[in-house]
């Protein structure tokens, strides 16, 4: 029986110039080049400029994204971006994103799961392509972290960095079966309750502020060793693979430790993670598409290889997705 398959049919990405490195860091709080590199393999992360907002991020990766699909603005039907950090309070970020692209009247709005938000909104994007509802949608990761830094907690403020990237994900109907392009299988989770070990210190409705972020690193970091496997054992079942048969392993870029830690419990190869984090630190929703348009830019990433993508992050939300390129 034939299905309708979300296909990603380009990938971009965008990184602000402005780079900041672990000495720089360690100027103004207490670490060094080597703590940060030894407990997180992060050498270095960009950093937005003065004036240049999360949807300027987003709309330099969506055009990317869109060229490389061979479409325009003009095509797009959906919008959908994954971000914490948005412009304003509102509208979303995706809204400002369609003004900014001139793209047409269309369906557009964000989607808060964190460092999640990506794999939440290809989920998302995925059921509006099933129902028929986008032929050309488009689904970005766009972060500002380092405007959520306490740079007095050197706990936090050395693993984040901004950036954003993005796909274009096209309906093309498939016979059903595990050799299908597209989007095969997702599994998704969050867990409320864990809510002290990651979140923000201020929003519209309590504090009045955007507040800061505050992590209890050590215990994040057993949980996310531990329930990113399951999720991406969930994931690999919900498409019919096993895990052992993807071609790539892109995981969110949260620590170098956790990424070999969870490839390592998953048994895969190394030699298949795509690691992005030694360049662009935390990029919370963006660092999956990001690492994804590194890879495919690169020639590592070819068209037909499967891919599997996991993620991590504030609520606590986890998740993961199988897609053939
Ligand atoms: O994207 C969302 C998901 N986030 C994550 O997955 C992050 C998960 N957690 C982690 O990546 C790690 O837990 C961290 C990188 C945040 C911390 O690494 P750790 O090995 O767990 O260190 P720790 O928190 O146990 O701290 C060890 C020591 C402490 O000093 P004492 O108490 O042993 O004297 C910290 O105060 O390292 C100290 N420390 C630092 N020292 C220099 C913490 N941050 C720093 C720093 N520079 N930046």
């Amino acid at each position: 029986m034939s299905v309708m398959r979300s296909v990603v049919t380009g990938v971009g990405a965008y990184l602000p110039a402005n780079i900041v490195t672990n000495d720089d860091l360690a100027k103004i709080v207490d670490t060094s080049d080597a703590w940060i590199r030894e407990r997180t393999g992060i050498v270095q992360r960009h950093k937005v400029a003065e004036g240049e907002a999360t949807s300027d991020l987003a709309v330099a990766a969506a055009r990317q994204a869109l060229e490389r699909a061979g479409r325009t603005p003009a095509d797009l039907d959906l919008i959908i971006v994954a971000t914490t950090t948005g412009d304003l309070t509102f509208p979303a970020t995706a809204a400002i994103v369609q003004r900014k692209l001139g793209a047409p009247v269309l369906i557009a709005f964000d989607v808060q799961a964190v460092c999640s938000g990506f794999v939440y909104a290809l989920s998302v994007a995925d059921g509006f392509v099933a129902r028929g509802m986008a032929r050309c949608a488009l689904v970005i990761g766009a972060e500002s972290m380092t405007k959520l830094m306490d740079y007095t907690d050197r706990g936090t403020c050395v693993l984040f960095g901004d950036g954003a990237g993005a796909v274009i994900l096209e309906p093309s109907e498939q016979p059903g079966t595990t050799a299908d392009r597209g989007l095969l299988g997702f599994a998704l989770r969050c867990d409320g309750t864990k809510q002290d070990l990651l979140y923000v210190d201020g929003g519209p409705s309590t504090t009045g502020t955007v507040g800061h972020l505050r992590m209890a690193g050590q215990q994040v970091f057993r949980h996310a060793v531990v329930n990113i496997a399951e999720g991406v054992e969930a994931a690999a079942a919900d498409a019919g693979i096993e895990v052992a048969s993807v071609d790539w392993f892109i995981p969110h870029q949260a620590n170098l430790r956790i990424l070999k830690g969870v490839a390592h419990r998953l048994g895969i190869d190394e030699a298949k993670v795509i690691c992005t984090v030694d360049r662009h630190a935390n990029t919370s929703a963006a660092s999956i598409p990001l690492a994804m348009a590194e890879a495919v830019a690169d020639g590592r990433i070819q068209p037909g290889q499967l891919l599997l993508l996991e993620a991590m992050g504030g609520g606590l939300t986890w998740g993961a997705c199988v897609l053939r390129l």
